[in-house]
């Protein structure tokens, strides 16, 4: 028996919990929790924004925005920086903890505490015919801490231990175990 859910309930997992990064007019920092986004081609990034963010009109006015990966050593600042606006405060030294240094390419900050980033540069922003609001952008650099490098100099996502949003729990999961190879995995069954 499979048991039927009002599609306001989706669950699509797994969802990430993406950190984006803006500065504003004054060179404050902020950071804010994205689960609705992801990698959508190659070298692109698309996220679903609300009308009303900092990070959107920070966006507007740079033109840029850095895109990290909350980890299980984060969860708690990166929960933190989804249910407070920098329109009412700024968020992050003072609460989060985090400390930010200016991306290599372009005019947005990197978190010292989040070791993996993508450096993207705003292409456009789109409003679907329901309302929703989609900003591209187009990923120009990618940094990662050493510290979650393995031997031959990847990131290694053992060590990242990225996080992700549980729609149907509202809680936060750590990335798990490796269970198979990609395009290797199938080819048993070819
Ligand atoms: C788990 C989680 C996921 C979220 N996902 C999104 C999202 O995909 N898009 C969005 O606009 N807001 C999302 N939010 C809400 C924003 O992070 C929140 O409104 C934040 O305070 C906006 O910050 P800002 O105004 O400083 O940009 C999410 C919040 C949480 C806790």
């Amino acid at each position: 028996m499979r048991k039927n859910f009002d599609p306001k309930k989706t669950v699509v997992t797994p969802l990430p919990v993406l950190i984006i990064g803006t500065y504003d007019e004054n060179g404050t920092p902020n950071a804010m929790n994205v689960a609705w986004g992801g990698q959508c081609s190659e070298y692109h990034v698309a996220i679903n924004i609300g009308h009303v963010r900092k990070t959107r009109d920070n966006i507007h006015l740079k033109k840029a925005f850095t895109v990290s990966f909350a980890t299980k050593d984060t969860v708690v600042a990166a929960d933190y920086v989804g249910i407070v606006s920098g329109l009412k405060e700024p968020k992050l030294i003072e609460k989060a903890g985090w400390h930010a240094e200016k991306a290599t390419m372009i005019d947005a900050p990197i978190f010292k505490e989040l070791p993996l980033t993508l450096e993207c540069k705003f292409l456009r922003e789109e409003e679907t015919p329901e309302g929703e609001i989609r900003i591209v952008g187009e990923v120009v650099n990618m940094s990662a801490d050493e510290c979650i490098l393995d031997e031959k100099g990847n990131v290694d996502l053992s060590k990242l231990q990225p996080i992700v949003f549980d729609s149907a729990a509202l809680a936060y999961r750590v990335v798990g175990e490796k269970v198979g190879n990609a395009f290797k995995d199938g080819t048993q069954l070819k």
